[in-house]
């Protein structure tokens, strides 16, 4: 770790940066922001930790925990919840075995994520698999959709 932690502190001196080019070098480095990376910058470069998450919490984009090899994001605005975004959701989370109140798998293999309208209700109830829109989906595609994520390894 230490090593990419230097190379993160190198890339935001040279580019005069600021708190968000490390946070999004880490995001990019470990999938999400460790907490002891956090640790390190801030006694490197005496900035608060506090000051790190404070900004890491605010936007979407920054996670502070391990996210799953395999981000799944279902939609649950009102287009796709009418359609039944909800049990899918439901069977997702059983299906991929994930604790209740987590969001990814113990082995890391699954995060499923949740989001409010993906700007393509016309497709409803909508699933996003690695960045790979599914439109119209039903529990059965879901189960096909997911198998074939789980032989892809
Ligand atoms: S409500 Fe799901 S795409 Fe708009």
């Amino acid at each position: 770790m230490e090593e990419s932690l230097e190379k993160i502190l190198t890339n935001y001196r040279n580019n005069e940066g600021n708190i968000i080019t490390i946070l999004q070098d880490l995001e990019e480095t470990f999938g999400y922001i460790p907490e002891e990376a956090v640790n390190w910058f801030s006694k490197r470069l005496k900035i608060p930790a506090s000051r790190f998450f404070g900004i890491a919490t605010f936007y979407a984009q920054f996670h502070l925990k391990p996210r799953g090899k395999n981000i799944i994001t279902v939609c649950r605005g009102t287009a796709c919840h009418v359609k039944g975004s909800e049990r899918l959701l439901n069977r997702l989370f059983i299906e991929l075995d994930i604790p209740a109140g987590e969001d990814t798998s113990d082995d890391l293999k699954f995060t499923v994520e949740k989001v409010n309208c993906l700007g393509a209700c016309g497709i409803a109830p909508v699933v996003v698999f690695n960045k790979e829109v599914h439109g119209k989906m039903t529990l059965d595609k879901l189960m096909r959709d997911l198998k074939s994520i789980n032989t892809d390894e």
